[in-house]
């Protein structure tokens, strides 16, 4: 494992200035914020406390839409690496009062922010932020469009259980067409060349994506080395989309009979948070094939990793 200082140089071969969406990745950026991550697992906390390469950073936390786990993950990661945290809660902010994005923006600029953090639910929001700041922009979610710290995350804890990157089968379960964890995952092993199929019923599915579509679970769950579980976007569903919740959760739901259908080998993930005994039940949930724990525990490092890579572009 290379040592702290080795790590840290390596960050300075990065040159993107923003992390916007997996889109905008090359497919060896996804394999340096991987390796990065994978070697910052194996520096001890204190130490990277101590050395604190963000000193002197300030990280605005800017999240437009309810989040428990990457807001939370993402201040971990900034304050375990010496970075100062302003965390924004648009129900006490002048968002309310109708203050646009633009004056936002113009607000963090005079502040002096190093790193913006934006979850948004309007797809497009972190790029438009991005040409208003001088500082970094770091897409934490906006609306369908991408979240790509998750799918990193996804990928890391893939990695870790399976032990590789490609060759993989991955099926994403669920709201597909409201979900911005499937389609940065979706891009993501589309550039590593995995193999993609998306299930769910026809109104949650949207057309033109590259992967393999199916409509029936029973039949893809026996193929796949990972199984994605995505919960249904009420917030971003119109009406009429779905007969009934207990139907979906019949036909569309990962039950404790269902894991009877995977191999031995496949994993189980899931984004959080988690409707149990909707999209996944409680016992499927707490199985041993559900590595949706190290998922979140994993957040933290590829965030950090982030951080470092995207503050050598930071002018
Ligand atoms: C996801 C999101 O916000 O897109 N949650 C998360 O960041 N862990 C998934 C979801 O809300 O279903």
């Amino acid at each position: 494992m290379p040592a702290l200082s080795k790590i840290l140089q390596q960050c300075r071969k990065w040159n993107s200035r923003h992390l916007l969406g997996i889109k905008d990745l090359s497919k060896p950026q996804i394999e340096q914020i991987l390796q990065l991550s994978l070697d910052l697992k194996g520096i001890p906390a204190d130490e990277l406390r101590k050395a604190a390469p963000l000193k002197g950073r300030r990280i605005f936390n800017f999240f437009v839409e309810n989040s428990t786990r990457t807001k939370i993950s993402f201040g971990i990661a900034a304050r375990q690496l010496g970075a100062e945290v302003l965390d924004f809660s648009p129900g006490t902010s002048s968002l309310n009062k109708g203050e646009s994005l633009k004056d936002t923006s113009k607000t963090i600029e005079s502040m002096g922010v190093d790193f913006a953090v934006i979850r948004h639910p309007s797809s497009g929001a972190p790029n438009f932020l991005s040409g208003q700041i001088g500082g970094a922009v770091l897409n934490a979610g906006d609306g369908a469009n991408e979240h790509p710290t998750q799918a990193l995350l996804d990928l890391l804890t893939i990695r870790e259980a399976t032990g590789r990157i490609n060759k993989l089968k991955i099926a994403m379960i669920g709201d597909i067409t409201h979900s911005r964890v499937a389609r940065s995952n979706i891009w993501l092993h589309q550039k590593l060349g995995n193999e993609v199929t998306i299930c769910g019923p026809s109104t949650l599915i949207p057309p033109g994506l590259p992967v393999t579509v199916s409509h029936d679970l029973d039949s893809i769950l026996g193929q796949q080395d990972v199984v994605m579980m995505l919960r249904l976007q009420k917030e971003r569903q119109k009406a009429g989309l779905l007969p009934s919740i207990g139907e979906y959760a019949t036909l569309f739901g990962m039950t404790r009979e269902r894991l009877d259908l995977l191999r031995e080998e496949t994993i189980l993930m899931h984004p959080g948070p988690m409707n149990r005994g909707v999209e996944i039940s409680a016992e499927a949930a707490d199985s041993d094939r559900a590595v949706i724990l190290d998922q979140v525990t994993n957040g933290v490092v590829v965030r950090m990793a982030l951080l470092l890579l995207l503050k050598e572009a930071l002018r």
